[in-house]
């Protein structure tokens, strides 16, 4: 009996894949099918797929074609299928022409000609329309962000406003985009959805103008410096029904997502105590150490560190201080420390002092150990008191890992639904009234 192979995301199955399982399938007797996992196509930077695995299995054996389905899960897999299962024939579409010749040592291997005109991307974006981003500000972030959004499928970055119409003209040539504008109501004009990326004091401003505008928005962290102006921001998305979004990229990406689920579920007992530090050294004439720029260490870190801390241990904490060491009235270093009824946090973050940072969850039966830079979150450890029953995760955090706050806020978009499991609007709120205290409670100290 010859037997074949072949992967596939199978996203919206469409006629190209039943195609490619049909010739597939007249290779050999017996056909098995790999359906890539959720999580390994957000490995492999497929990042909007639209129907989960169970769907796409599902689908998969309904087109009958399938004598067998497995799961594909990591990269490397497809050889040890081979061997496990005795296979004759690797078969992939002609996309991938000459990808997959290191697998002719182990089995036959037929790129069959693809399908024109039709694949899963074209579908979820017919299906939608494409989102035309317009962006506010030209900052370092914003350029990463441009970078970043090529990953995403089913969205365009259209233009970018600045009042500076000359920084605006620069970076649109730089991104090749389609317009650059000082006039705000062009901009909007233009656009779907909104991502702010001007300085702190001018975000409040530019979320209220673009939810007016009936924009979409996603804002760079902090999303406003007040308790109040949170609340009437998202307010305001509520009422215009529209999606608003902190962009605080750490909520977002798979690692940091599973490690939040495995602290929740007990794997550590009850959790006592939260420690998370962030610093990053900086020099020069920068924002980050300007007063009149809302630089510090809170404004600019302290979302990363309030979050594990807000996600694992909730917003009801009875008390919170503060200590800072500040220079030209900014803090270049502040450490914190919650009490909550039944446990503690503390938090370190820095821009002229540099420590380890690191995020430790410590529970009654064990801890988390995550290393530096956990706001990338790539690996952690589950540790107990024996050495022996340590667990280890490893996860991918791809390029700037701005890709992951796009991609939910666009299935934010597309499926209206909030992703509250990533960063509630409450949480969001409580950042903002966070920071709000720390500047309360330090204009009282100097
Ligand atoms: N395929 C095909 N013809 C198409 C689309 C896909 O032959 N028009 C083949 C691919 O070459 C692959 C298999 O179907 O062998 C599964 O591909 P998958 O990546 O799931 O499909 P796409 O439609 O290409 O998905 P996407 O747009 O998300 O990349």
């Amino acid at each position: 009996m010859k037997k074949v192979i072949t992967y596939g995301t199978f996203d919206m199955l469409h006629f190209g894949h039943i195609n490619i399982l049909k010739r597939a399938k007249a290779l050999g007797d017996y056909l098995i099918v790999g359906v890539t996992s959720d999580l390994y196509d957000l490995e492999r930077g497929k990042l909007n797929v639209k129907n989960s695995l169970s769907e796409r299995i599902e689908a998969v054996r309904a087109t009958g074609l399938a004598d067998e389905i497995i799961i594909e899960e990591y990269d490397g897999q497809k050889i040890l299928d081979i061997k496990k299962y005795n296979i004759d024939i690797f078969a992939i579409g002609s996309d991938w022409i000459g990808m997959f010749d290191y697998i002719k040592e182990y089995c036959e291997v037929v790129y069959l000609e693809r399908t024109r005109g039709i694949s899963s991307t074209q579908l979820r974006i017919k299906d939608n329309k494409c989102v035309r981003i317009g962006i506010i500000g030209c900052g370092r972030i914003a350029k990463r962000f441009v970078s970043e959004s090529k990953y995403v499928s089913g969205i365009n970055i259209e233009g970018v406003f600045n009042p500076n119409i000359k920084s605006a003209e620069a970076f649109k040539k730089e991104y090749e985009l389609n317009f650059a504008t000082d006039n705000i109501k062009d901009f909007f004009e233009k656009i779907d959805a909104v991502y702010i990326a001007s300085p702190h004091a001018t975000h409040y401003d530019y979320i209220i103008k673009s939810l007016n505008a009936g924009k979409h928005t996603l804002c760079e962290k902090p999303l406003v410096l007040t308790e109040q102006e949170a609340i009437d921001v998202y307010k305001l998305a509520r009422e215009n029904d529209l999606v608003l979004m902190e962009a605080l990229k750490t909520a977002y990406c798979p690692g940091f997502e599973h490690l939040i689920v495995l602290a929740k579920c007990g794997k550590i007992g009850d959790i006592k105590d939260v420690e998370a530090s962030f610093t990053k050294l900086v020099t020069g004439n920068v924002r980050e150490l300007k007063k009149s720029m809302n630089g510090g260490s809170i404004n600019e870190l302290s979302t990363y560190v309030f979050l594990p801390i807000l996600k694992l241990l909730g917003m009801n904490y009875e008390k919170v201080e503060f200590f800072s060491f500040m220079q030209n009235g900014i803090d270049l270093f502040t450490k914190g420390i919650f009490k909550y009824n039944n446990a503690t946090a503390s938090f370190k973050v820095g821009l002229g002092v540099k420590t380890e940072g690191s995020l430790v969850i410590s529970g009654t039966k064990g801890y988390i150990y995550v290393p530096a830079p956990w706001w990338k979150t790539e690996y952690f450890e589950i540790r107990y008191e024996n050495p022996n029953n340590t667990d280890k995760y490893f996860y991918k955090f791809k390029g700037d890992g701005l890709r992951y706050e796009l991609v939910s806020f666009i299935n934010s978009i597309y499926y209206n639904k909030k992703d509250k499991l990533s960063l509630s609007e409450e949480e969001s709120i409580e950042f903002a009234k966070l920071i709000e205290l720390y500047h309360i409670n330090m204009s009282k100290s100097i």
